[in-house]
């Protein structure tokens, strides 16, 4: 069965990049010349998505306006002939179907995921974490869809992360299938020690998951931080019959973590068409003072 519906949780606190997500989310803060989320956003269209299920909460409607249109603006720029920057604003609202539901509560990533079982039906889907922006040429949700539509199972986006920071992630049991494809069959939330650790591949960002992801949500208890984690609900797909994983290609930047946030701003300021050169140049006479 094709994937063409895409759900973005993004009704998290983002307690870690406070002060500015007081009344700001995460999902919206700016990346060069638009907010994170419509990166994630069109990532998803290039990937084959056609209806996205965006998660928001109370004082996130600022993401609806995003995605819809904007007639006094739009009427405003076609006045004064601002062609292109015209058709860059209607495209945004044309680039899918959107949709958006409010968790009523954040009771975390897998009781947000939850909301989206009406939405979905009867359909494998994606999910493309709200605060992870994966920039590269072949569009990483794109490359699980692959592994789906070729193995029939649900799978996750893996990448490893130094020996050091596991302790903060997932750690995966994986086996090898073919070239960056592995498939899982366990998996250690945030191991406390090295014996703990089954690998230091973790679930990063992005997964496709079959809708028997929400019989077992149902019934998953609140764990770490007492919310409901999407990675204990994983769990229990990869410990009965296993679960793909594939190790993306593609830079991923976490919009959830203030150096994160910087790091983005820098490289993709640098590969920015008209911005990047002068960037360069900037950054330069910075980097020679330091
Ligand atoms: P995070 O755990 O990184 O988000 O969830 P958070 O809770 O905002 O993080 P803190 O407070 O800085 O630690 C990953 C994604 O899941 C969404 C977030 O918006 C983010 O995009 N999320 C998380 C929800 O939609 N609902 C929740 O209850 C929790």
């Amino acid at each position: 069965m094709k994937v063409t519906k895409a759900v973005i949780p993004a009704a998290g606190l983002g307690t870690r990049v406070l002060p500015a997500t007081k009344s700001m989310p995460k999902e919206m803060l700016t990346i060069v010349d638009k907010p994170a989320i419509q990166y994630i956003v069109e990532e998803a269209v290039k990937s084959g998505i056609t209806d996205i299920l965006i998660i928001t909460n109370r004082g996130k409607g600022i993401i609806e306006d995003h995605f819809d249109r904007s007639p006094e603006l739009e009427q405003r720029l076609s006045d004064t002939g601002k062609t292109d920057m015209y058709n860059q604003v209607v495209d945004i609202s044309r680039l899918a179907n959107f949709y958006f539901i409010r968790q009523k509560e954040t009771k975390g990533l897998g009781h947000a995921v939850n909301c989206a079982r009406s939405f979905v039906g009867n359909e494998p889907f994606a999910v493309l974490y709200g605060d992870d922006v994966i920039i590269g040429d072949d569009p990483a949700c794109g490359q699980l869809i692959r592994a789906y539509e070729k193995f029939g199972k649900s799978v996750v986006g893996i990448k490893s992360v130094p020996e050091d920071a596991i302790s903060k992630y997932s750690s995966l049991k994986v086996d090898p299938i073919e070239n960056n494809i592995f498939n899982c069959t366990d998996m250690v939330e945030k191991p406390r020690t090295k014996e703990e650790v089954l690998s230091y591949y973790s679930i990063l960002g992005r997964c496709v998951l079959t809708p028997d992801i929400f019989d077992i949500l149902d019934n998953t208890e609140p764990g770490a931080g007492g919310e409901i984690q999407l990675t204990d609900a994983m769990r229990t797909l990869a410990r009965g019959g296993g679960m793909i994983g594939v190790d993306f290609t593609g830079k991923r930047y976490d919009m959830g973590d203030k150096l994160g946030i910087l790091q983005a701003t820098v490289e993709i300021a640098l590969k920015n068409p008209t911005l990047g050169e002068p960037f360069k140049e900037y950054l330069k006479t910075i980097v020679s003072t330091l």
